[in-house]
Order: C-alpha cells, then sequence, then structure tokens
C-alpha cells in the first residue's frame, strides 16, 4: 500500500492503533488471570474495560473516513505480547509474575502513549479537532494507567517480590 497524503498517513495510524487495542483487550484478560495481587487484577480488569473503550472511539473515527477498521496488523505489539507472554511463563513466583506483569503492561502502556501522541499531534495539524479530543482522551487514560501501575510496583508489588 502507497501512502500519498498527510491525511491518509493519520488514518493507517489509526489502523495500527485499532490493532493495538484489540490486541491488548486480549493480552488484559490474559494478564489479570496470571496476576495475583487483588490491586494488580482489579488495574488490568478495569484497564481492560478502558482498552475497549479506546477501540470504540478508534472504529467512530474511521468509519467517518470511510477506513477499513481491520486494515492493518500492528507487529510491533504482537512482539510487546509475545514478549509478556514468554517472561510470564518463566516467572516461578507469584510476586515475581506479578512484577513482571507491570514490568511488560508499562512497555506496552509506553507504546500507547507515544501512538496516541503522535496520532493526536497529527489530528491537530489536519484541524480535525473533534478527533483530536477524542485521542487525548485515550492518550491521558494511558497516562494515568502508567501512574497506576508505577503505585502498585513501588507501594506494593515490587517490595514483596524483593521479599520473597
Ligand atoms: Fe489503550
Amino acid at each position: 500500500m502507497e501512502i500519498g497524503s498527510f491525511k491518509d498517513m493519520f488514518v493507517a495510524e489509526l489502523q495500527e492503533l485499532a490493532s493495538v487495542e484489540g490486541q491488548l483487550a486480549d493480552a488484559l484478560l490474559r494478564m489479570a488471570g496470571a496476576a495475583s495481587h487483588p490491586a494488580l487484577k482489579r488495574l488490568l480488569v478495569y484497564h481492560r474495560a478502558e482498552t475497549e473503550t479506546q477501540r470504540e472511539r478508534l472504529m467512530t473515527i474511521l468509519e467517518k473516513h470511510g477506513a477499513d477498521p481491520v486494515a492493518h496488523v500492528d507487529q510491533a505489539m504482537q512482539a510487546l505480547v509475545t514478549e509478556t507472554m514468554k517472561m510470564l511463563a518463566m516467572l516461578r513466583t507469584d510476586d515475581l509474575r506479578d512484577a513482571g506483569l507491570i514490568a511488560s503492561a508499562q512497555k506496552i502502556e509506553h507504546y500507547e502513549i507515544a501512538a496516541y501522541g503522535t496520532a493526536a499531534a497529527l489530528a491537530g495539524q489536519l484541524d480535525l479537532r473533534d478527533e483530536q479530543k477524542m485521542l487525548h482522551l485515550s492518550l491521558q487514560e494511558e497516562k494515568r494507567v502508567d501512574v497506576l501501575l508505577t503505585k502498585l510496583a513501588k507501594g506494593e508489588v515490587n517490595p514483596d517480590a524483593l521479599a520473597a
């Protein structure tokens, strides 16, 4: 596929993001299932619901542009999910698994923060203010969950894993 306009590049970024959120919804279900600390499990389940909402936002925007929502598979996300599952399988205790889950989830969140930051900026340059707002909302949600993961890691999960 060739892309010849800024707008089409924006749409392609959104198609990648739709793939990211779809893959993450599945992965978060498995990650929440593997989590032991109740607060971590709750956060992963909560973010899965947010992930579904974020995917819906992307679908709404893509529909507006008449774009196929399943045109791209994001291979970077596939790799991040594969690494997450690989690490999960190696960690031998519940506490270590929780610490590893947070490490993996934060790598994924940082990837999403980068992607939404870019997508929102592109929408702004195209003067698509409503779309920029929707993408910014998702960006804020990703940033918030990243902060909550850091809090959980520092306050509870990593100290437990270290003491085990
Ligand atoms: Fe997300």
